[in-house]
């Protein structure tokens, strides 16, 4: 008997578990010609805000010990440009789209792009990024002033939530930051506001220098981390969060292959996202998916939910 993969992340269903983290896998068309789209459990756009951003200056990115560093700033289209220029290419994928969000100033700017998203039949699910380490923090919201990200505090968290969840009936998704002292604390104001599921993790926020000129590597000094650097640091937040909450957790942070992906699933994670491992193999997640279907059929295991929390202790 064929192993049940698929899995539900509020209404959106998954034809499996297996997706790709925003802004490492484009807009999908500029990895066509490598990867089986259609084969994805779902694919997360490069976040969008509702200007168009040119992002920072560079270098915005460079390698470390078992990772990488990268400040892009969020450069992007803008929502009007991204729904004429890649959409189009995004829904002939098959695969459901979930499209990832942040604000350039309040809560307002949240709301009206879930609003204007919500509308758009093509659209699985909304992301919201309240935990990119690499935009300066503008918001109107007071207590996120300065460089403090709206994750890192339970009380913006829950009120960007709750104002978005007002806006959308789609599937929404709120993406946690690592760079707290408690994830699960902010993961639970994320659900008493109505978030569908969570995303965890973004980056961490670290820097690097090159000591023969003593420069920063990265133009904005600081730059978020990711990669397997930070993978025990992510699935150790995936167990804390997943025994606070009842919505699903979609787990993120250094997966490149299957044993690590199952290391998420364990933890709690009901889908994860491979995020860094798409610039050294873009096919990573498809080989996950088959790793997958390998592992629950020499398992005997006939549905992917066993497998789900089922850390042994
Ligand atoms: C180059 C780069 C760009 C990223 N851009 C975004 C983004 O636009 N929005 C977002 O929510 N996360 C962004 N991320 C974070 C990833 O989606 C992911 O949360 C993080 O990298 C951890 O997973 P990984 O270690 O598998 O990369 C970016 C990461 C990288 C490396």
């Amino acid at each position: 008997m064929k192993p049940k993969l698929s899995v539900n992340i509020g209404k959106l269903k998954l034809n499996n578990p297996v997706m790709v983290a925003s802004g490492t896998f484009g807009y999908a068309e500029e990895l066509k010609d490598l990867v089986i789209l259609k084969e994805l459990g779902a694919i997360v756009t490069k976040t969008i805000t509702l200007n168009p951003r040119r992002g920072n200056p560079p270098p915005r990115t460079c390698e470390t010990p078992s990772g990488m560093l990268n400040s892009i700033g969020l450069e992007n289209p803008g929502v009007e440009n991204f729904l004429k220029e890649k959409l189009p290419f995004l829904k002939k994928s098959g695969v459901p789209i979930i499209i990832s969000i942040t604000s350039e100033s309040g809560v307002e700017e949240f709301v009206k792009l879930a609003r204007r998203l919500d509308g758009v039949k093509d659209i699985s699910a909304i992301e919201i990024n309240i935990s990119c380490p690499n935009i300066r923090n503008d918001t109107k919201i007071p207590r996120c002033q300065g460089t403090r990200l709206i994750a890192q505090d339970p009380k913006a968290t829950h009120e960007v939530v709750k104002a978005v969840r007002k806006a959308t009936g789609k599937t929404l998704i709120t993406k946690l930051s690592p760079n707290v002292t408690s994830i699960a604390e902010i993961a639970q104001a994320a659900e008493e506001a109505g978030s569908d599921a969570l995303s965890l993790v973004n980056t961490l926020i670290g820097m690097s220098v090159d000591a023969g000129t003593r420069k920063p590597k990265i133009a904005a000094i600081t730059a978020g981390l990711s990669g397997p650097a930070i993978r025990p640091v992510a699935l150790r937040m995936c167990w804390e969060v997943y025994q606070k909450v009842k919505i699903p957790i979609i787990g993120m942070g250094g997966i490149t292959d299957i044993s690590s992906a199952l290391e998420f699933f364990i933890c709690g994670a009901t889908a994860i996202s491979v995020g860094t491992a798409n610039f050294i193999n873009p096919k990573t997640a498809t080989e996950i998916i088959s790793g997958l279907k390998e592992y629950l059929s020499e398992n005997k295991i006939n549905n992917m939910k066993e497998i789900i929390g089922d850390l042994k202790l």
